[in-house]
């Protein structure tokens, strides 16, 4: 009878929301290292924020639901429509480029398996408002620094990158003009046998010198292998981006982390260029990140053209891959500077000292009914407390007390108003 909590959402008891917080914390440190400034939306939108702009895949798993007022409303899937709006509100306003991230919750009806929950926080960042290459180097070198600042390695992960631009121009070179069709079959092709994906081609009309061609491209795995399919002017600008990208990211030393990567086409239907994803180096796991570059979304959404590109690294394979390379941290607790000990002289006057230590941004903490001195030593070294500072003992008089270091067990007695200068001298 007892009630539980959903299908697919998680509890955060401490220890695991230290581990969460070490997530974010390494998360924010390389957004801001990287010059992004982060903002934040509603978890819940309007319902045609995502309703045909995100791609068929996202609305069937949409938490959708009609409030009080009538109002058809969206718990949100992913941030990038959120994104666009606030950029379509401001319009002129914003000065573009900019670099933004976030980290929102997200709710998706996913059928829940590993790596995927209905529940999750994922870190977006995004480059709003410039054509250029540049960007996605900025954001490419960005996911590399961040899956690197949890000690991940170029052996744990690499990044695969495709071009939907090229993709389409190579598909319209060999008369097939609307890639929508074929995109979703691209997207399962490595997960179906040979013979069912040709079938599936066929299904849809395609010749048998079409589907060669297709198998061609998909088998691509490094860029030169592309140039004798990129034909006509717009295949061979959308390789030289590409190009271009695999030079700037090989200059700054990351080739090791990168790769071409065909079947990465990407289920979300806003993207329109450079496509990538995150995988863990056997493909063993579910993406651990992915992005690309968008360039209508913001119009489509009534607003201006305005091009964006951006990614999201969700946070559940992530911990699932670092967990499985021994990388969280196992015993963070960080607690207290001081645990307050009672002598059992005046418990109540623990609350004013641990007031007045307060005031000098000096962490403490103490029991909350009178125990005996061995309880209470108990519990501030399972507090994690650093220090602990005897009350009310014989020889701490109102401006001395007793402490101790329970790293090092010294013991030794100091001045009431000399406590901040002890706890600065204490070693690291
Ligand atoms: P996405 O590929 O749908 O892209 O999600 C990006 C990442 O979020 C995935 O690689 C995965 O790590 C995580 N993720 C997605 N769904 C789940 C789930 N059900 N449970 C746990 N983790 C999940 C987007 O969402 C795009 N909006 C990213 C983007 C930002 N594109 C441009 N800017």
């Amino acid at each position: 009878v007892s009630i539980q909590a959903p299908k697919g959402t998680r509890d955060f008891y401490p220890e695991t929301q230290r581990i969460q917080n070490f997530i974010f914390e390494a998360w924010k440190r390389v957004c801001l290292r990287y010059g992004y400034e982060e903002y934040e939306g509603p978890i819940f939108e309007d319902l045609e924020l995502f309703t045909g702009k995100s791609g068929d895949e996202i609305v069937t798993q949409l938490y959708n639901f009609q409030d009080k007022g009538g109002r058809d409303l969206a718990l949100r899937p992913e941030m990038t429509p959120t994104l666009a709006r606030l950029v379509n509100q401001k319009g002129q306003n914003l000065r573009k480029p900019f670099r933004w991230f976030s980290i929102p919750r997200l709710y998706r009806y996913e059928r829940s398996q590993k790596g995927r929950l209905r529940e999750f926080f994922q870190l977006n960042m995004d480059i709003i408002g410039t054509d250029s290459i540049h960007a996605e180097a900025d954001l490419i070198s960005a996911i590399i620094a961040l899956l690197k600042e949890f000690k991940l390695e170029a052996q744990d992960f690499q990044v695969g990158i495709s071009s939907r631009k090229l993709l389409a121009a190579v598909l319209s070179d060999i008369g097939i003009s609307d890639s929508a069709t074929v995109l979703p079959l691209l997207d399962k092709r490595a997960k179906m046998p040979p013979e069912k994906f040709e079938d599936s081609l066929q299904e849809l009309g395609l010749n048998s010198e079409q589907i060669n061609s297709i198998n061609e491209f998909m088998k691509c795995t490094h860029l030169n292998q592309m140039k004798t399919l990129a034909l006509s002017d717009n295949a061979k600008k959308a390789l030289e981006e590409l190009e271009i990208l695999f030079e700037i990211l090989t200059e700054s030393n990351l080739e090791q982390y990168i790769a071409i990567d065909t079947s990465v086409i990407r289920g979300l239907a806003y993207y329109t260029g450079i496509v990538f994803e995150v995988f863990d180096k056997n493909k063993s796991m579910r993406a651990i990140a992915g992005g690309g570059r968008y360039d209508n979304l913001c119009e489509k959404l009534g607003g201006d053209p305005v091009t964006g590109v951006g990614f999201g690294v969700g946070d559940v394979v992530l911990k699932d891959l670092l967990s499985e390379k021994n990388l969280l941290p196992l015993s963070d607790l960080n607690g207290p500077d001081f645990y307050l000990i009672d002598f059992g002289e005046n418990f109540r006057t623990l609350f004013a000292i641990a007031a007045e230590l307060r005031e000098q941004d000096i962490c403490c903490t103490h029991d909350l009914v009178p125990k005996k001195i061995q309880k209470q030593l108990e519990n501030a070294h399972k507090s994690g407390a650093k220090h602990v500072l005897f009350c009310g003992s014989d020889r701490s008089g109102s401006d001395q007390y007793e402490v101790k270091n329970l790293q090092t067990g010294v013991q030794k007695t100091i001045q009431r108003q000399n406590i901040k200068a002890y706890l600065n001298e204490q070693p690291e």
